[in-house]
């Protein structure tokens, strides 16, 4: 998808990175779930999530990984010796059985060079598990473990929808650290996951669809801001 925001210099935090390597992190135990470090024996699950087309369409290129080594790539963006250190995003299994049933997180936590300037999150559960409140189950315990990461102070551009008109004068130029998502506005099943997790809807718009197949059409989508200090956004 492409960017549609302007962008704006704003002073405010960030992670401080490196993250953890995924060989020190301990796994996230909640009441079903167990959210932990990816591992390269994680392939073949993460292939068999990545070849599902209900769960591809939301990504930007729309399509299933076409072979085992495009998940491999994928996965190594996840991995040491870098990848770690350099993402928060984490495999989700069933506490009772081990099986992997997602993944979701940060994969750009740098921010700067993202299109919106915040972190932002994403996550994508396997269609037979779908509709039993995993993803919101990730999701509350993957946000207490995301805002209890050290802090660093950072100048970042951001997209300026995120900011409130006259705040950054009266504070300075500081705004509290957001961390945002993307929904493709039919995706009504992770739109309700982010309201029901804190998350404040605050802009829609249309772009040309970056999808396979969907050539010469618009999406319509909606970013979700979660405010680390409970600022209000604007909505446009
Ligand atoms: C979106 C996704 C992660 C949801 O996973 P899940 O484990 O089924 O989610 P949960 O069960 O925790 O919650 C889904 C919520 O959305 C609601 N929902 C699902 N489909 C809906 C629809 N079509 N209309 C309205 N609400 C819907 C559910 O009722 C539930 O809300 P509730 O608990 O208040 O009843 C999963 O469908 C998925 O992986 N989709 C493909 C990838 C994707 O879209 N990723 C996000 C990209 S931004």
């Amino acid at each position: 998808m492409a960017s549609s925001s302007n962008l704006i210099k704003v002073k405010t935090t960030l992670p401080q990175l490196p993250f953890l390597p995924n060989a020190d992190r301990k796994p996230i135990q909640t009441e079903r779930l167990i959210i932990r470090a990816l591992a390269q024996d994680d392939l073949h699950a993460l292939h068999q999530l990545r070849t599902q087309p209900e769960v591809m369409i939301f990504t930007r290129t729309g399509r299933i990984d076409g072979d085992l080594s495009e998940t491999q790539a994928r996965l190594d963006k996840f991995l040491p010796p870098t990848g770690d250190i350099e993402t928060y995003n984490m495999a989700v299994c069933l506490a009772a059985t081990g099986e992997m049933v997602g993944i979701g997180g940060v994969h750009n936590p740098g921010a700067c060079s993202d299109e919106f300037g915040w972190p932002e999150i994403g996550y994508q559960f396997n269609r037979e598990h779908w509709g039993r409140g995993y993803a919101t189950e990730f999701m509350r315990a993957f946000l207490e473990s995301w805002w209890a990461i050290p802090r660093a102070e950072a100048e970042i551009e951001v997209d300026l929808h995120t900011v409130p008109a006259g705040y950054l004068l009266e504070n300075g130029g500081r705004v509290p650290e957001m961390l945002v998502a993307v929904v493709d506005a039919v995706n009504m099943g992770s739109s309700r996951i982010l309201q029901k997790t804190g998350f404040e809807c605050y802009r829609e718009w249309k772009e040309p669809d970056s999808r396979a197949g969907f050539e010469g059409q618009d999406v319509a989508l909606v970013e979700y801001a979660f405010s680390s200090k409970g600022m209000k956004l604007d909505v446009q």
